[in-house]
Order: structure tokens, then sequence, then C-alpha cells
């Protein structure tokens, strides 16, 4: 098998990108039955793992990136069966660490899985870069703002350089106000189509804090319902087991939930 390598990237800082990564990974391996790899490559400001509760790995992707583990190594299974690459979050290993090598070393994950899901770092410099060089397909993730589009659209320029295909944007932390722009509004000013809406939801910070993403956490939440539908749009495919099901059993792996 040879995955599908998708960036989920914004321009904008803090509009959701992890969130959307550890969700959509968590439902297209859980929900939809699908092999997934989620990658941390924000090799300077990683947070992907502590969404499933990992705080400190020996091997992560900033160790595999500077030659000291085999890319195997970097990769942790989940009780829920989606494997996790997570960045550092040592000090010494993001100073040291260098993203010349990582499609290189992204590549060597090809063969572990269907879909590769990279968590990308804000902004367009050379980790932004990398990431976006290392997959086939990006996704946006943008809050309803000007602010947060035009972002889009700066880092629109870079990925029609780098000649990747666009699948389109996640709108995130919808809260339905007046002030927000709408879909067709995003669409006509970027030319993409808005793939989902994701409703700013008080559940998604709480789940964080438990180490477990809210579509695991609370597949009824209201961002939970948007992310599955995400996902198997993005898939092409019906969910495959009953949402109260993994429920029921992340209550067994949590009993404090
Ligand atoms: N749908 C949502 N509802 C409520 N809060 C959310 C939602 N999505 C994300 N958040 C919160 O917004 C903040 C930023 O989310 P996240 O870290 O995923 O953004 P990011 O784009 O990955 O940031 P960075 O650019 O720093 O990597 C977090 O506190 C997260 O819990
Ligand atoms: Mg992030």
């Amino acid at each position: 098998m040879t995955a599908e390598k998708i960036a989920i990237i914004s321009g904008k800082g803090g509009v959701g990108k992890t969130v959307i990564t550890a969700n959509l990974g968590s439902v297209m391996s859980h929900v939809f039955d699908e092999d997934v790899i989620v990658i941390d490559t924000d090799v300077s400001s990683s947070h992907l793992g502590i969404h499933f509760g990992f705080y400190s790995n020996p091997a992560t992707l900033n160790s595999v990136l500077k030659g000291n583990h085999k890319p195997e190594e970097g990769v942790y299974e989940h009780e829920t069966g989606l494997k996790i690459v997570p960045g550092s979050l040592n000090y010494d290993d993001i100073r040291d660490v260098d993203v010349y090598n990582m499609e290189e070393v992204i590549k060597e994950f090809e063969d572990k899985a269907d879909v590769i899901l990279l968590d990308c770092g804000p902004g367009i410099d050379r980790e932004t870069s990398a990431a976006i060089r290392s997959a086939d397909k990006v996704l946006y993730v943008s809050k309803p703002s000007f602010t947060s589009l035009i972002d889009v659209m700066r880092t629109d320029s870079l990925v029609d350089e780098l000649d990747k295909e666009t699948m389109g944007i996640v709108l995130n932390m919808v809260k339905g106000k007046k002030h927000e722009i709408d879909s067709s509004e995003v669409e006509s000013f970027t030319d993409m189509k808005v793939l989902a809406e994701v409703p700013h939801d008080n559940l998604v910070e709480e789940s964080t804090s438990k180490g477990v993403p809210v579509s695991i956490y609370n597949p009824h939440a209201k961002a939970s319902r948007s992310i599955e539908d995400l996902a198997g749009r993005l898939l092409g495919k019906e969910p495959e087991k009953k949402k109260w099901g993994i429920y029921r059993k992340f209550r067994e792996f949590l009993p404090g939930l």
C-alpha cells in the first residue's frame, strides 16, 4: 500500500489544525476503519501528541529527522488503533532539528498506512514548506475571518508553487455570528470548496485537557459530528461502526471520563 499524504495547513496560527488532524485521524481510524498515521511536522512547536495523552516519547519525528531513531520507532499505536508520530516537547530536540530531509523521512511511512495526515505549523517558513512538499495534497483549516482567509490565500501561492493539489477548506470554530464570513463568501473569495463547518465547541478544550480527541471523548458533540461528516466526505465512505460503541470502548480505557 502507498498512503495518500494530506498536509493540514492554514497560514494563520491557532485556527485548529492540530485539533482537526487529531480528530480526523481518530474518526478515519475508528469510525471508518482506515489505516491512518498522523504525524506532527510542526517540529518546533509540537502539540499533536498532547491530544492523545502523549507527553514524553523516546522517539519522535524530531529524533527520526536527526537520524537518532528509525522511522518505525517513531510510530506509536494508540489504544484506538490510530498510529501517531509525535513531535518532541524538549527544547534540545527542537533547537537541533533540521527539516532538510523531511520529505525523504515522510516517504518512509508511506507503506505503513492508507492515509497519512501531516499536522503542519503556522506560517510559510521552511518547516511548513517541507511538510507541504512531503504531501500529495493539502487541506486548509481557517476561521471564518478575513485575517485567517488572507493567510490561506498567501499559503495558496506556496502550494501552487510546489504544485500540490488543494482539497478544500475546513471552516473551524464557527459561531454563527453576523460578522463571520459564511461558506459561500469563503468559496468566492478563495476559489476553494468549503468541505465542512466545524462549530466552536467547548468540549474541544475539555477533551484536550484529558488527552483525548473530542470525537472519542464525545462522538455526539457538535464538533465531533461535523468532523465525522468531513471524514466520510474525504474518504467517500459511510461510517462502519456505531459511535456509541466507540465511546463505550473508550470509557473502558479512560474510566475517569
Ligand atoms: N472547534 C473548536 N471549538 C473550540 N475550540 C477549538 C476548536 N478548534 C480548536 N479549538 C481550540 O483553539 C486553539 C487552537 O487550536 P489548535 O492548537 O488545534 O490550532 P493550530 O492551528 O494547530 O495552532 P498552531 O498554528 O499553533 O499549530 C486550542 O486551544 C483548541 O482547543
Ligand atoms: Mg498546531
